[in-house]
């Protein structure tokens, strides 16, 4: 069964490989921080150096990975990837670092969750390309200074409010994504349906986008599971309007972009807790979720969407969540 499971993660997982954009004119919305990276890309290999540090901030889904790797090829530069919560040692940075050649990327993935001596290693590396590692314990511990080359560090983060502000400081370059709006959306699904080699209608792509949470990730994945209904169901070859509603009904997804998880954290606002507002950790034991995935992942586009609000007391539904919620049946 895990390995059925992983083998379609793999899939999935090449495929949205396949259709990221890999240069900054074939990147879909984001204008100001595609114009911004733009000039300070020009700027850094004109005067042949290595580009400033860069974060990115923002909901998950939003392009953070595929911007990093377009920077990286933008600048004709290797990208290394690494995670946060992923170098969990000191030695595990120190390999990293020691291996990077001149103007290498190197991308670190949930970087507010890297552990915090870890993130001090970092502070001289970014500054000053040195490395500062203490060889030895107590009295004899003595510390001794590599060289790095000059290198670009990209972070990303869903998180940035749990960055510490000298780490945050040292970011010469710090760029938030913002949600995709529906056109955005309906082209970026455009696009990617003829990178796979799929036919779809205009107001299809529209269906599509209008239930991804202004987010391409969701886009595109919906996009693959409307062509595997459509495949299944009709012997039509351009995907249309009514295929992909049917799809996007039997994936559970609601005309607000709403999922089994979202309707469910609803009813449980309004009906346990009298529409909140309600604590985080109560939410997160009703709902049988952890308390990072309620903030991180369901959370950011539900305040967007002014379904949900964020009060001193906890979180609390709006009126049009209040709406949704009394409309939208549950089940669990
Ligand atoms: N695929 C995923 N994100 C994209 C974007 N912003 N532009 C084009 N294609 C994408």
């Amino acid at each position: 069964m895990s390995i059925v499971k992983e083998t379609v993660m793999e899939v999935d997982q090449a495929v949205s490989a396949s259709v990221r954009p890999r240069k900054l004119l074939d990147y879909i919305g984001q204008n100001q921080v595609k114009s911004q990276m733009s000039v300070f890309i020009q700027a850094a290999k004109a005067r042949g150096q290595s580009l400033d540090h860069t974060l990115l901030c923002g909901p998950p889904g939003l392009g953070k990975t595929t911007l990093a790797h377009i920077v990286a090829n933008e600048l004709s530069a290797q990208l290394i990837q690494a995670t946060g919560p992923g170098m969990d040692k000191v030695g595990d940075l120190a390999a990293i670092l020691t291996n990077l050649q001149k103007g290498d990327v190197l991308f670190i993935d949930e970087i507010h969750r890297m552990n915090a001596s870890v993130e001090e290693t970092l502070y001289s590396a970014m500054e000053d390309y040195k490395l500062d590692i203490i060889i030895g314990e107590g009295s004899s511990a003595r510390t001794i200074t590599l060289d790095l080359p000059p290198f670009t560090l990209i972070g990303a983060t869903t998180r940035s409010g749990l960055l510490s502000a000298p780490f945050r400081d040292r970011f010469g370059i710090n760029l938030r994504l913002q949600y995709y709006d529906y056109e955005e959306l309906t082209d970026i699904i455009t696009r990617s349906a003829g990178i796979l080699d799929v036919q779809i209608s205009g107001l299809a792509a529209q269906s599509i986008a209008n239930r991804s949470r202004g987010t391409p990730r969701i886009a595109n994945k919906l996009l693959r599971r409307v062509r595997d209904f459509h495949q299944v169901s009709s012997s039509e070859l351009e995907i249309g309007q009514v295929s992909a509603d049917k799809a996007l009904e039997l994936l559970g997804i609601d005309e607000h972009g709403l999922d089994d998880m979202d309707r469910k954290l609803l009813a449980i606002i309004s009906e346990h807790f009298n529409g909140g507002p309600v604590g985080l950790e109560s939410l997160a034991a009703s709902l049988g979720e952890e308390k990072g995935t309620i903030e991180e992942v369901l959370e950011p586009f539900l305040i967007q969407s002014g379904i949900l609000v964020r009060t001193p007391r906890g979180r609390a539904l709006t009126a049009k969540g209040s709406k949704i919620a009394g409309l939208t049946t549950v089940s669990y």
